[in-house]
């Protein structure tokens, strides 16, 4: 499967989205990745609210990814389920019910996320009701931080048994890239290295190539 990168507007200029987003299309992301987080599930608060994310559709067509990283997963897909391509919620804060009926009423692309702590056993009861699984690689709540190594082996482990998309998420650069995508992963999560690069095709370009 071809490597797709999704750009994390977390490390985005927040006072200049419109032209961020816009740029990161140009420069060949396959998706812009959205961190929602409500200060309860993570200690970080983000204000990419669903009217902003309308707005932003103005600007530029590459799909949506939306990352709930919220206390209450099901209020807030309802939410943003008419505005993302695909959501994705936490294993951590959903059930294995509640997450079939959510795909059931919603019809959109659902993705389940587990953080570093979390088994990749957890998986095995939500794969028939998710469109994908989202690895965090580094502990949920903030951007820049370092790539956890031992989260490699749960990627190898999902890959084992899981044949759909695994997207990673969390200290994404060059070297790490092409450890994640050798155990298995083929969506990667760049924020900083993206957003923080002088150039932002030549940052995607080389996160392409590296793996
Ligand atoms: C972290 C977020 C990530 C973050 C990644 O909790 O889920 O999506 O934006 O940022 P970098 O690529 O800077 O690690
Ligand atoms: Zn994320």
């Amino acid at each position: 499967m071809k490597i797709k990168i999704a750009s994390s507007i977390l490390a985005a200029n927040p006072n200049n989205l419109e032209e961020e987003v816009l740029l990161a299309e140009k420069a060949g992301a396959d998706y812009i990745h959205v961190d929602v987080m409500d200060g309860l599930f993570v200690p970080n608060k983000t204000d990419f609210t669903p009217e902003l994310l309308k707005g932003l559709r103005n600007f530029c067509s590459t799909p949506f990814d939306v990352h709930l990283m919220v206390q209450n997963p099901i209020d807030y897909a309802k939410i943003y389920a008419g505005i993302a391509d695909i959501m994705t919620v936490h294993a951590e804060r959903i059930s294995h019910e509640e997450l079939s009926i959510l795909k059931r009423k919603l019809k959109n692309k659902i993705g389940i996320a587990l953080n570093p702590a979390t088994s990749i056993e957890k998986t095995a009861d939500f794969l028939d009701h998710s469109d994908m699984v989202l690895i965090m690689t580094v502990n949920p709540g903030f951007g820049g931080q370092k790539f956890l190594p031992e989260t490699l082996e749960k990627i190898k482990a999902l890959r084992k048994f899981y044949s759909g998309p695994i997207e990673v998420d969390g200290g994404i650069n060059d070297a790490t890239a092409k450890l994640a995508a050798a155990a298995g992963a083929d969506i990667l999560v760049a924020g900083t290295y993206v957003f923080k690069s002088m150039n932002y095709r030549e940052a995607i370009e080389k996160l392409r190539r590296s793996v």
